[in-house]
């Protein structure tokens, strides 16, 4: 057994620094990096010898005394004896944390923050604005490689480089989100342009490979006839072309899909739990004149995904924020909200639209009094 004393950093970002001292005794030889189990809780050991879970962020008071051990399957942390039944007392406190505590790793400045809601404009494969482990939620759209004009990406390049992009960002995804953390990906089930592929079951694949657990797919009917723009053979077996008017939304998860962290507290609908725990959602999609973006996605999608698979107060991120849509639905739903943008254009454009859209106003006023809009000092 070895005790420490926890340093801020650590209780608050949920991860205990194994004395080096103290590392042949509990680590041992073991390759790191390492899954393992904290508490019973799926847990890592980083290559510096870090002990992370999502069990241990402000589960002690800062400058605890704990005491680490071994045990068959992993580590036990507990308080030290010593503590004495007054630090306890404060673990059962129930505390309420703001944006920049939970998932914020630096003060980076933002292009647009309001109460819980952040837009970064930068590449999400080189931000450094969130912190490991503090994703609940990661709703997204990536780009599909099927040759939309964004303003600076190019969405036409070699399949082969489409998919070393996405194994990147499903790479940074996967350090970001908490280990009961999950992933709703929208992409497209197939592409014809320019070559057949099959996108949802490559990408799903690379998902596995990196780590992604699969839970579920979730075919979006959009209802959209406008898609079937190439028949191939017409009226003839040679070489006729099939196109499903759908899209996918593969639902993965980290360690655990039982969600142990967050509020515990739900607010979908029985209804909508009915609805929605059916895999075949039929909405319509976006309309690109409309919100001003070449490939939104309706606000129905996210928050969806939100209300089904989040906890109220959870942070959920959109690595590929466009013109805001996953924000809008944070908003309306109470959850705090992380957006990037590599487009400054669609950052502008998604702030006006989460202004316009006034949620986050409303929330201020209905909130006045709450504990959680008056620590969100940021
Ligand atoms: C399919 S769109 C997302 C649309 C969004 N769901 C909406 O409702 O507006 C993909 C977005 O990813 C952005 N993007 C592309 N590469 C990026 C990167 N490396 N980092 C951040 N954003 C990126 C593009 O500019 C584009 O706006």
């Amino acid at each position: 057994m070895v005790e420490k004393v926890l340093e801020k950093m650590e209780t608050e970002r949920g991860f205990i620094q194994i004395p080096s001292k103290s590392r042949q005794q509990l680590i041992g030889n073991l390759s790191l990096p390492s899954r393992t189990f904290l508490n019973g809780f799926p847990a890592r050991l980083d290559k510096y010898g870090r002990l992370w879970s999502s069990f241990l962020k402000n589960k002690f008071p800062i400058s605890a005394r704990v005491e680490i051990s071994k045990t068959g399957n992993g580590f036990l942390v507990e308080l030290a004896k010593s503590e004495g039944a007054g630090a306890t007392e404060l673990l059962e406190e129930e505390r309420v944390e703001t944006l920049s505590e939970k998932a914020l790793s630096i003060e980076d400045e933002p292009y647009f923050k309001a109460d819980s809601i952040r837009i970064y404009n930068e590449d999400f494969l080189k931000t450094a604005a969130i912190k490991e482990s503090s994703i609940d939620l990661v709703v997204t759209s990536p780009p599909y490689n099927v040759d939309v004009q964004y303003e600076n990406y190019k969405d036409d390049i070699p399949y082969s480089e489409y998919l070393v992009f996405t194994k990147e960002w499903l790479t940074k995804c996967y350090t970001l989100i908490k280990d009961d953390g999950r992933l709703c990906l929208n992409i497209p089930l197939d592409k014809n342009k320019g070559g057949q592929q099959s996108v949802c079951a490559d990408i799903t694949t690379i998902a596995k490979k990196v780590g992604w657990k699969y839970h579920a797919t979730i075919i979006w009917n959009e209802q959209n006839i406008s898609r079937r723009t190439a028949w191939g053979s017409w009226l003839s077996a040679s070489a006729p072309f099939v196109i499903a008017p759908v899209e996918a939304i593969v639902v993965l998860y980290k360690e655990s899909w039982q969600k142990t962290s967050g509020s515990q507290k739900s607010d979908i609908t029985r209804n909508e739990f009915l609805e929605w725990t059916n895999g075949v959602w039929n909405f319509s999609g976006e309309s690109r004149n409309k919100i001003g973006h070449p490939a939104p996605f309706p606000v129905e999608l996210p928050k969806r995904c939100i209300k089904l698979f989040s906890f109220v107060g959870d942070t959920v991120l959109d690595p590929f924020l466009g013109s805001g849509t996953t924000l809008i639905a944070c908003a309306e739903t109470n959850r705090m909200g992380i957006g990037i943008e590599i487009n400054k254009n669609y950052c502008e454009l998604a702030k006006k639209r989460l202004e316009k859209h006034g949620a986050i106003y409303q929330r201020k006023l209905m909130q006045e009094g709450n504990a959680w809009a008056r620590q969100s000092t940021i």
